[in-house]
């Protein structure tokens, strides 16, 4: 191993290699990683961390958490999060190079590596509140590395942060760390999306790695660049300055939200003019300059990430006094309430503008497909629309365990809401138990079961009162087919005009 301490200090790349510097330029003497920590194990830290110890096995990896219920169920054949492949990853190596614990203090005093996973929320309350990020728990995660480390240690940014977070995390441990114990710090933003994670984990179409430019910091990015080396292509791992890397994970989101934003705002155009928006999409998409993902209309996009970031791009862009950049990306998410509005407006209208007393069933919960995660549903927004309007509502979704249902749909603060809610909310264990009496179904997750090559939509007309009708948030469906069965089938971004001139 070479030292980092007798490399010059202060070399600076080229200003040419800083664009986004080569592995090369990292290739500097650096310590090699054999022991990490990863604190908050949700659904970033856990399935982020179990594929590098299955990747590494050379690598000790203990994930830790404050939550000894979620560690519990790391711990467990019922892990706390569905994920596609993620079982069978923990199972190779749990117990192996693979270890889940609430010991945070001895994880991070053993690791050479410690990535910070926790969540950070948008504010609730105070200066930026519904905008900027809580970096609370970053604040407390960095605060106890400080005050247990012994050690050197490079301490990884993984949570989403603002802008310049590394700055505050630096000042935090070299003003409170132990004398001698040195921290060098790292973003390296992760990409997956969920569902996919472990897809995108084992195939990443980069990783990236934002470090100071400094010899100590090029160093602390090679030694995290050659984990990922055991199985990225090295030419996938890019590096950058720690501004352009915490930047860079907002700025794909945003860009990624701004798509469905501006092909649902054409939805509306499509449902108002005889256009189809798949048809719409599909022609557009063949332009290799704009190419064909993320360009699915829906009922709006959720999870935990989108909206959390664009708002704050809204905060960053209003402190450093750029009115019009705020008011641009604010527009995004505007659009994507827009359309959850107007999707409603849609049913209402379409059931003789009444929803008082008619049994909605709600298909899908979750905010996208193959995941059990609901955090920003478009369905939450939707049934709080429909309870409004005094509608029953019957939930089925195949993951969401009913317990986060409820949790989700109850008023905070509101003592009764959660009678009043049960009143006028059922969940049920299939679709079409939902769909038992129903004036109609209402798809808000685009899971495979719910396509009409699976789900019997015969035998659930059958049971529903009549004219039945189908709302599909998520273009999944034949309308021709069911139309033929009898539904009357509504979908974002089509009408019916179309017909009228056949
Ligand atoms: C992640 C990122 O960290 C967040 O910044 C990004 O925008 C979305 O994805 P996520 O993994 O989804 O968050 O959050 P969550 O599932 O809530 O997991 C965070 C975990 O950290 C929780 O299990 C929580 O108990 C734990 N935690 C939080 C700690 O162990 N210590 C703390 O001080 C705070
Ligand atoms: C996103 C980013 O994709 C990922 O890189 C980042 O690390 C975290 O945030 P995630 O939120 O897990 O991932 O899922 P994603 O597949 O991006 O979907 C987000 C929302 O957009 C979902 O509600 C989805 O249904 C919706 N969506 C997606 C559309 O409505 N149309 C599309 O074409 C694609």
């Amino acid at each position: 191993m070479n030292s980092v301490e007798s490399l010059p200090s202060g070399a600076m790349t080229p200003a040419s290699e800083r664009l986004s510097r080569p592995l090369d330029s990292i290739d500097v003497p650096h310590k090699k990683v054999s022991k990490i920590c990863c604190i908050g194990a949700g659904y970033v830290g856990g399935p982020t961390c179990a594929v590098i110890a299955y990747k590494c096995p050379d690598v000790v990896v203990t994930i830790v958490d404050l939550n000894q219920a979620r560690i519990d169920a790391w711990n467990s054949d019922n892990l706390p999060i569905y994920e596609p492949g993620l079982d069978e990853v923990v199972k190779a190596v749990r117990g192996k190079n693979l270890f889940f614990s609430t010991d945070v203090d001895t994880a991070i005093k053993e690791a050479d590596l410690i990535f910070v996973s926790v969540n950070t929320p948008t504010k609730k309350s105070g200066v930026g509140k519904g905008f900027a990020a809580d970096l609370g728990y970053v604040e407390s995660a960095t605060r106890h590395i400080a005050k247990v480390a012994e050690s050197d240690k490079i301490v990884v940014e993984k949570s989403t942060v603002p802008c310049r977070t590394a700055q505050s995390m630096r000042k935090i441990l070299e003003s409170n760390g132990k004398p001698g114990a040195r921290f060098d710090i790292l973003s390296n933003p992760e990409f997956l999306a969920e569902g996919t994670a472990i897809r995108d984990l084992f195939a990443p179409d980069r990783v990236l790695i934002g470090s100071l430019d400094t010899v100590y910091g090029r160093a602390a990015a090679a030694s995290l660049a050659d984990v990922y080396a055991n199985w990225v292509p090295r030419k996938q791992v890019i590096t950058m300055n720690l501004w352009s890397s915490e930047l860079s994970k907002l700025a794909a989101n945003a860009l990624l939200a701004q798509r469905i934003s501006s092909i649902n705002a054409l939805s509306a155009i499509c449902e108002a003019t005889g256009a189809d928006i798949d048809e719409v999409s599909y022609a557009v998409g063949l332009d290799s300059r704009i190419g064909p993902k993320f360009l699915k209309a829906s009922v709006g996009f959720g999870g935990s990430c989108f909206q959390k970031d664009i708002l704050n791009l809204v905060y960053l862009s209003e402190s450093l006094h750029l009115p019009d950049v705020a008011e641009y990306w604010r527009q995004v998410v505007e659009m994507n309430e827009s359309q959850k509005r107007r999707f409603t407006q849609h049913i209402i209208s379409s059931l003789f503008n009444t929803l008082t007393g008619k049994r909605l069933a709600v298909l899908g919960f979750a905010f996208k497909k193959d995941t059990g995660d609901t955090r920003e549903s478009a369905a939450i927004t939707l049934i709080k629309y429909f309870r409004q309007e005094q509608a029953k509502i019957a939930i089925y979704d195949p993951k969401v365990e009913e317990s986060q249902i409820w949790y989700d749909l109850a008023e905070p603060g509101v003592v009764d809401d959660l009678t009043a809610l049960k009143k006028q909310v059922t969940i049920t264990s299939s679709a079409y138990e939902a769909a038992q009496g129903a004036d109609a179904i209402v798809i808000c997750t685009e899971w495979d079961e719910f396509r009409d090559t699976k789900l019997d939509y015969e035998k659930l007309y059958a049971t529903m009162n009549k004219p039945a009708f189908i709302f599909d948030g998520r273009l999944i469906l034949n309308q021709k087919k069911l139309e033929k069965i009898g539904f009357k089938v509504e979908c974002i971004g089509r009408s019916r005009l179309e017909e009228s001139f056949e």
